[in-house]
């Protein structure tokens, strides 16, 4: 084992290799491209800003834990890289933090929290950033939306500190301008909210939020954000997206979006989103404009049969026209489908193959036009992502 096995990396890889199926093997992979890669540890952390105050325990009083931290999302805006910490076990500092792309220190990158360590450290639970699982990045409004479940120590102890709520954070401005509660959209008890992804595709006022929840089988979908009467309501998914008889569970309700950020061109596609139970059989999709109407069962339709179990991992950005993912949990390598054709073994293309200690859990375009890919071996020993 080499050093770099106790550090996770965020690494970059060229969008142009090759089609094949889903067994190929392994070593046509080309490597991620070495000078790029950021290495990280946990132990260059920015435990403090001005001096002012050393941030020695989180806000809930824990004592931080190395080996409990997983990076497991990822955005990228220009050289910086916002990821998130989710709260599985006690120990994590802050679980929305970024690093820069072009630090010069690329073996133990320094992590600092996002926006800064005050909405992590708040005593005022409320206004704090308490467990961020998922991420997305919506170019057209420069907002980070952030889904926070309000609850931390998910694995081990699970403790309620906050409703689950959406932070839209500025992203130039820093500065958190929209807490959006979900108190009244989820079911207590059985709602699991696990991602997140906008629809920037019309003007600021038009722009639409969705959430999974994989506990209930349904999206929550919260329209204008960016306005004052802004507003959500539940989406109830069609029992077809999990059926017992073919061994489908409640797991992880994937969700992705193409064309999010289309900038209202008519030319260009209309948003779609795409969703499907990391157990579930197919992959379904549905038009963002049919879900914000309301108008559930007959909008949405079945893309594919999944080839195998797929553990979808990102879009290549907010105009995503591919989605990637890999094959399973055990799989590391990773695999491109362009939304615009057949969702198929032969349409499906490899991108990259991580060293088998590491996986890719978040995949996204960016700094330098390249495919970032942020991969963990911390949640294989582990067991969780
Ligand atoms: C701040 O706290 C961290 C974590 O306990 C520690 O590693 C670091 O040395 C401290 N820094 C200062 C300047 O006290
Ligand atoms: C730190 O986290 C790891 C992984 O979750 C766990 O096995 C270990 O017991 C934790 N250590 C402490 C001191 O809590
Ligand atoms: C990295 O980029 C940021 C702007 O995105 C800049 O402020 C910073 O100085 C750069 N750092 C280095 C080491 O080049
Ligand atoms: C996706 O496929 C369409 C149709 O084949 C093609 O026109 C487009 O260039 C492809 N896009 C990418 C990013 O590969």
């Amino acid at each position: 084992m080499s050093t770099f096995d106790c550090h996770w990396t965020i690494g970059a890889f060229l969008l142009c290799t090759f089609t094949g199926a889903l067994l190929v093997d392994a070593q046509q992979c080309m490597p991620a491209m070495q000078d790029l890669t950021l290495m990280m540890s946990w132990k260059n952390i920015q435990w403090s800003e001005e001096q002012t105050e050393n941030h020695t325990t989180n806000a809930y009083g824990e004592a931080y834990n190395e080996s409990a931290i997983i990076p497991t999302r990822m955005q990228i805006w220009r050289t910086q890289v916002f990821l998130t910490f989710p709260r599985y076990r006690p120990g994590i500092p802050f679980s929305l933090g970024y690093v820069l792309l072009n630090s010069t220190n690329r073996f133990d990158t320094e992590i600092y929290p996002f926006p800064s360590w005050l909405e992590h450290s708040s005593k005022d639970s409320y206004a704090s950033i308490v467990n961020a699982v998922d991420i997305y990045l919506d170019h057209n409004n420069l907002m980070l939306w952030v889904l926070d479940t309000g609850e931390i120590n998910s694995l081990v102890k699970p403790s309620r500190i906050a409703p689950p709520r959406i932070f839209g954070i500025h992203i130039t401005d820093r500065k958190v301008i929209k807490v959006i509660d979900l108190s009244d959209m989820v079911c207590a008890g059985k709602s699991r909210l696990q991602f997140v992804v906008a629809d920037a595709s019309g003007a600021g006022s038009d722009t639409n939020l969705f959430v999974s929840d994989a506990g209930t089988r349904s999206l929550i979908v919260y329209k204008g954000p960016m306005t004052s009467d802004s507003h959500g309501f539940r989406v109830q998914l069609p029992p077809l997206l999990c059926l017992k008889s073919t061994g489908c569970q409640q797991d992880v309700l994937h969700l992705m979006i193409s064309g999010g950020g289309g900038g209202g061109d008519c030319s260009r596609p209309r948003a779609r989103l795409y969703f499907s139970y990391l157990s579930g059989e197919y992959l379904f999709s549905a038009l963002d404009k049919d879900l914000s109407e309301g108008k559930t069962l007959a909008s949405v339709s079945q893309v594919g049969v999944k080839p195998s179990r797929l553990v979808f991992a990102g879009v290549d950005g907010d105009l995503g026209t591919n989605l990637f993912f890999r094959r399973d949990q055990d799989s590391n390598t990773i695999y491109s489908w362009n939304v615009s054709t057949a969702f198929q073994s032969d349409n499906l293309v490899i991108r990259d193959c991580p060293p088998s200690c590491r996986q890719a859990t978040s995949v996204t375009a960016g700094y330098k036009d390249l495919i970032w890919a942020l991969e963990s071996n911390i949640w294989v020993r582990q067991g969780h992502y």
